[in-house]
């Protein structure tokens, strides 16, 4: 098959949401600490009718119907989420309700979970699928899904929420270029959910920041010596049109583009100018170890990146921003701003990307986007997300009750036997939400 990648997308987050300038106020922290300090402008979550499940059926059913998919022609679908509902059933099983109409129960795929890499994980299954022996000719569907919850704390103003279906195919406007993947893989101990009667995750904050450099830079490393295998010529950050990173939050993305150009100072690659070799000589002997330490590379590294950082990371930042964390979610919403903001000038470029799970699991991959054809065309893609019409709807929560709505939560969390207020004032048409857990743990949903 030739140009296997992404044909078309649908995003779905809750339309609740909080301000990170009145989170800081409440929480009591110094002013800008989330919104310079990590770079974010507003945070969304799950009130009590929505979660990873509802967030999926909404993404799918709209994907479906907004690309005029029929559902018969889906033949994988795979879900990428570390949001626990049940230790066995598959959010994918969810799922398989919107197939029951047409009949259509011949679908390959379950969940794959490995912190923010699951989506990712999925991803490549499908693109997998399609290339390979096993494909029946049917679409794959790919469906990332959070809510990024977090205890009180420094850790909380990170969270967020969301659910991202993709539809993989042949002939996609979002081409994969398979052969030059990255990975790095590890055992860490920086993020993980060791406590099952919680959905809150045990983090060290400080640990996740420094693998999650590291696994970058081995991932980058890979990438290019792949690239470099393949094309017979050097890869730099010159080469990438745009970079499109895993955003826990906007500051550390801010500072792996930075990174990505310290190792190309580092790889002495030809495309790095006499004024940046100048201004990051005085860290050209730092030791690895020492690199992720010294603040002042990171001022000067991020000095220097400022203005290539604005034309080929910025553009891809908007909703993780916006929303906050979504996991899983979160480097494809980062992609879905990039379309949103660039789609009538992508054809003919190349967009990396660059995934992170905690415990740890990273991949750099890329893609080459083409025009496509209606439906599957980024100018369609981008009308049918209709990003800037879901960011203005929103309602604003204070922070009062967005802690509120935490608690309720937390009490929800492997609850069993309750109905929810089925208030869905909120939601838009079309939009699923919990109605009722039963007595035996039995999930029931309803579309608005
Ligand atoms: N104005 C401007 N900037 C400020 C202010 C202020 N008033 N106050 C603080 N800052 C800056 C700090 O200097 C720092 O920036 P720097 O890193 O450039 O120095 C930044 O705000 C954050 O402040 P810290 O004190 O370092 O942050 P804190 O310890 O409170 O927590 C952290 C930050 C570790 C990111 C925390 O939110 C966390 O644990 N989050 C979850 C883990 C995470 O997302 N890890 C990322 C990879 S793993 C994953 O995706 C889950």
């Amino acid at each position: 098959q030739k140009n296997v990648g992404i044909l078309a997308i649908e995003i779905y987050f809750p339309p609740t949401c909080v301000q990170q300038e009145t989170m800081e106020a409440h929480d009591g922290v110094s002013k800008g600490k989330y919104t310079i300090g990590l770079g974010q402008d507003c945070m969304a979550f799950c009130t009590e009718v929505e979660d990873v499940i509802s967030m999926s059926l909404t993404a799918v059913t709209s994907l479906l119907e907004k690309y005029g998919i029929d559902p018969k022609q889906i033949g994988r679908l795979e879900v990428g989420s570390e949001t626990v509902i049940d230790k066995s059933k598959s959010i994918k099983t969810f799922l398989m309700q919107i197939f029951e109409e047409s009949e259509n129960t011949d679908i390959e795929g379950v969940d794959s979970t490995n912190a923010c890499y699951g989506g990712t994980a999925a991803l490549f299954n499908c693109v997998n699928w399609v290339e390979s022996n096993s494909w029946d000719g049917r679409y794959g569907l790919v469906v990332c899904t959070d809510s990024a919850v977090y205890a009180e704390g420094p850790a909380r103003p990170t969270g967020g929420a969301a659910a991202i279906a993709m539809l993989i195919g042949p002939d996609a406007p979002i081409a994969f270029e398979s052969k030059i993947r990255g990975s790095y893989m590890s055992h860490v101990y920086d993020f993980y959910k060791p406590n099952l009667a919680s959905e809150y995750p045990v983090v060290d904050g400080k640990l996740s920041q420094t693998c999650y450099l590291m696994a970058l830079d081995s991932c980058y490393n890979r990438f290019c010596n792949k690239y470099e295998k393949l094309e017979g010529k050097q890869f730099s950050v010159a080469d990438g049109d745009y970079f499109v990173f895993h955003s826990p939050y906007n500051k550390l993305v801010q500072k792996s583009f930075a990174r990505l150009l310290f190792n190309d100072f580092s790889r002495n690659a030809s495309s790095v100018g006499e004024a940046v070799k100048e201004k990051l000589a005085p860290f050209s002997n730092l030791t690895g170890d020492e690199s992720y330490q010294s603040r002042d590379l990171e001022k000067a590294t991020q000095q220097v990146a400022k203005p290539l950082y604005d034309a080929k990371v910025q553009p891809a930042t908007l909703v993780p921003k916006q929303i906050g964390n979504m996991y899983t979610a979160s480097l494809y919403a980062a992609f879905v701003s990039l379309i949103h903001n660039k789609h009538a000038s992508l054809a003919g470029q190349r967009v990396v990307m660059f995934s992170y799970g905690s415990g740890l699991s990273a991949t750099m991959f890329s893609f080459q986007i083409r025009e496509g054809q209606h439906p599957f065309c980024l100018s369609n893609i981008a009308t049918v997300m209709n990003v800037g019409g879901k960011l203005k709807s929103r309602h604003e929560f204070p922070p009062e009750k967005f802690v509120e709505t935490m608690k309720v939560m937390e009490h929800r969390y492997g609850a069993k036997d309750f109905v929810t207020s089925k208030d869905c004032s909120l939601l838009s048409p079309g939009t699923y939400y919990l109605t009722e857990v039963d007595s035996m743990y039995r999930r029931f949903y309803a579309k608005k």
